[in-house]
């Protein structure tokens, strides 16, 4: 399955912002939190059913409409730099649960002959997962899709494949979509840009750089 883009246009310009070298770290951050709002609206918009309710304004009663799910959503923060990603997405979804993974890239070791690296797992902590939830797993870089692989292990080993599953990413890689595409045919991928490649290093170009870095250092 291909991966889908968001479409607003807020989330452009503020991809657009971040991925300027000039954007310092607090904007950055910013940017970032920014950003996750958006595409957790966009989820909401283009994944989530809504239905008509009626209620009592101070003046009388009318039809309403609300966004069917909100309490089954669960929000994976594949740590460091999903943090203020996750921030944002909070504020699209306040009463989510939420699971943290601590996964890196060894990138000392560098890739293997797949094109992998290999990822060091140093803290899982998941909520329980049931069949209703709708399972965000954040992550603001896709490059290739090592880390976000590994972190769908754990997800799928603790909760079997949740049919809601939403791999979210700002900046992916078509490679790491594809691998991720491949091991997870029921994942659904989305991002808010397809780069061009990945260089020598794996990092993605034209990117924006190391978004942990540029978030907390
Ligand atoms: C970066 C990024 C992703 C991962 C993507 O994290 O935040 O988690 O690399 O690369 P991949 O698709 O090739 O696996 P990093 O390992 O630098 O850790 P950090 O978030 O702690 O900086």
């Amino acid at each position: 399955e291909e991966a889908s883009l968001v479409t607003h246009a807020m989330a452009k310009d503020t991809l657009s912002r971040i991925r300027d070298v000039e954007t310092e770290q607090v904007e950055f951050r910013k940017g970032l939190v920014k950003l996750g709002r958006i595409c957790g609206y966009e989820i909401i918009d283009g994944r989530m059913d809504t239905e008509y309710v009626t209620i009592e304004t101070p003046l009388e009663e009318t039809m309403g409409e609300r966004v069917n799910g909100l309490d089954d959503v669960v929000i994976i923060n594949v740590l460091r730099a999903a943090t203020p990603f996750v921030e944002g997405l909070l504020k699209a979804f306040p009463r989510a649960r939420q699971g943290v993974i601590s996964a890196s890239r060894d990138e000392e070791a560098g890739r293997n002959e797949e094109g992998r690296f290999p990822i060091t797992v140093d803290y899982v902590k998941l909520p329980e997962i049931t069949e209703e939830d709708t399972v965000i797993v954040a992550d603001p870089m896709l490059a290739t899709g090592s880390t976000m692989a590994v972190v769908l292990e754990h997800v799928v080993q603790n909760a079997g494949e949740p049919e809601n599953l939403i791999v979210l990413s700002a900046v992916s890689a078509p490679e790491g979509l594809l691998r991720v595409g491949e091991q997870f045919p029921g994942a659904d991928l989305l991002t808010v840009a397809i780069d061009d490649r990945l260089d020598e290093n794996g990092f993605i170009v034209p990117g924006l750089g190391d978004a942990g870095d540029r978030a907390f250092r």
